[in-house]
């Protein structure tokens, strides 16, 4: 499909200047559309406009942001089908997940409008001590002002989603810096957030170089906020750059699963985890990427995973039958190739799956892994995934723990013993039971810990991370 020729959007209007950018398929590598690629000078003039309309939009009183946001969710709606294509051709995800992740933006707009109305505050008894007779306090939320917005190609519109509709929510005019592969998305939905009515000033959407974003998360005074999602390795070094701005990082994982033997469905769990570790061709940073199972099953787990990744169809990702498209560029498909044939080298079995057409990656689950093998100690991003045996419970758990990263692990047993157990051992962000640890519902608290980042995701949660408290005190015992 052919996206066309598109500019970026600064303050509301589409600018055809800069650099041209060809934007390719990562199914077959033909050119899909261009963008422009805006400079330093558009940015500092989308920093001063922000800057300027902070304070209308902080004076959008709450049904207003309310009704922007519904507007918007209504708007991507009617688009569905629209915006479907869009992120079926410039991610090369498989038409069933996009028209998946179009609906969790609907959700993402639906839930911030809602959230929008729900922004209490607390009083505080403060007579609290002798002396301080008729004192109480008040506690609430103001905006931080504008937000630096930088998302990454995996889910290029509901992850952008998840930064523009919580600054809305708040009263952050926000600048978006798109991930370069996949622009259109994060365009098509500024186009319906200017259309519901947020101040065109208070938004842009710039396709930036490396160079001019890290000059912006080095603007001291006028962004306050950087959201960040993206790999470990940026993330951290712009949190460096980040001067006092509160800075939120959602960044990579190396996700993991224990599968226990009293868990009554062992088919189940296999086929949860092998959905979990290919769905995107394991380009999400929840994508399950080692499976602990208890040695009793062991063999039974194998033999569920392989019958189900066997059964995923690999193609393109336009046709609604495929379940796995390619990984977004031939360089990550030659990373993954060069993975595995370490892997391979140092004597792990590839169970299923491991020769790559071009960017397509079969489903590929491996055994027999150790440290310091790519493939289970750096995020591997594929549709890969290591399955082990364990005998004891304590040491799976250890074995999850040992990552340099903690986003989300999951956990497959009937024992609340043994949930809860792992629930206060495992270094993670959020522990799931039942399913996958790809699981996500888009409102939950979602982040991580060690190197997956900090600060929480999550409408309300992002709601935090952009508006500070500020508090009240009133003195009645002094009043005049
Ligand atoms: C991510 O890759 O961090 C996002 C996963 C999701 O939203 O499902």
């Amino acid at each position: 499909m052919q996206l066309g020729e598109r500019g970026f959007f600064l303050a509301g209007m589409e600018r055809h200047e800069g650099e041209v950018i060809e934007i390719r398929s990562p199914f077959d590598q033909s050119v899909i559309g261009t963008v422009r690629q805006a400079d330093r000078t558009h940015a500092l003039d989308a920093v001063t406009r922000l800057h300027g309309a902070s304070a209308a939009v902080r004076a959008l009183p709450a049904w207003r942001r309310k009704e922007i946001l519904e507007h918007v969710a209504h708007a991507i709606r009617e688009k569905r089908e629209q915006l479907t294509a869009i992120i079926v051709a410039e991610a090369g995800k498989p038409v069933k997940a996009a028209r998946g992740e179009v609906d969790r933006a609907i959700f993402t707009f639906t839930i911030a409008a809602e959230e929008a109305v729900r922004q209490g505050g607390e009083v505080l008894p403060l007579d609290l001590m002798p002396g301080n007779e008729g004192r109480w306090g008040m506690v609430r939320r103001f905006p931080s002002g504008p937000v630096l917005a930088i998302t990454p190609f995996n889910f290029p519109l509901n992850l952008v989603a998840h930064k523009l509709a919580p600054a809305i929510a708040a009263g952050c005019p926000v600048l978006l810096k798109p991930a370069p592969q996949t622009p259109f998305s994060s365009l098509a939905l500024a186009e319906l957030i200017y259309a519901a009515g947020w101040p065109a000033d208070a938004l842009s959407v710039l396709p930036l170089s490396v160079e001019d974003t890290g000059f912006l998360v080095q603007d001291e005074d006028r962004l306050k906020v950087l959201s960040f999602t993206g790999s470990a390795r940026v993330g951290w070094e712009l949190k460096q750059k980040a001067g006092k701005k509160r800075v939120l990082l959602e960044l990579g994982g190396n996700a993991a699963a224990i599968v226990h033997s009293d868990w009554g469905d062992i088919a189940g769990a296999a086929q949860a985890c092998v959905t979990g570790a290919m769905s995107y061709a394991g380009q999400s940073c929840i994508s399950v990427q080692r499976v602990y199972v208890e040695r009793a099953i062991f063999h039974r787990f194998v033999e569920a995973a392989v019958k189900h990744a066997e059964a995923l169809v690999v193609g393109d990702p336009a046709e609604e039958k495929t379940d796995i498209g390619p990984v977004i560029r031939p360089s990550d498909a030659d990373r993954i190739q060069s993975w595995l044939r370490e892997a391979e080298d140092a004597g792990a079995t590839v169970l299923t799956g491991g020769t790559c057409a071009g960017s397509l990656i079969p489903p590929t689950l491996l055994t027999g892994t150790r440290s310091p093998m790519k493939v289970l100690d750096e995020e591997v991003f594929a549709p890969v995934m290591a399955i082990e045996r364990y005998d004891d419970f304590d040491a799976a758990l250890a074995e999850v723990n040992r990552s340099r990263y903690g986003l989300q692990a999951g956990l497959f047993t009937r024992d609340a013993g043994r949930i809860f157990e792992a629930y206060q051992t495992l270094e993670v962000g959020g522990l799931i039971v039942g399913v996958a640890p790809t699981w996500r519902l888009d409102p939950m608290p979602y982040g991580g810990v060690r190197d997956s980042g900090l600060g929480r995701e999550g409408l309300r949660y992002a709601i935090e991370e952009m508006t500070e408290l500020r508090l009240l005190v009133m003195a009645l015992d002094k009043m005049p």
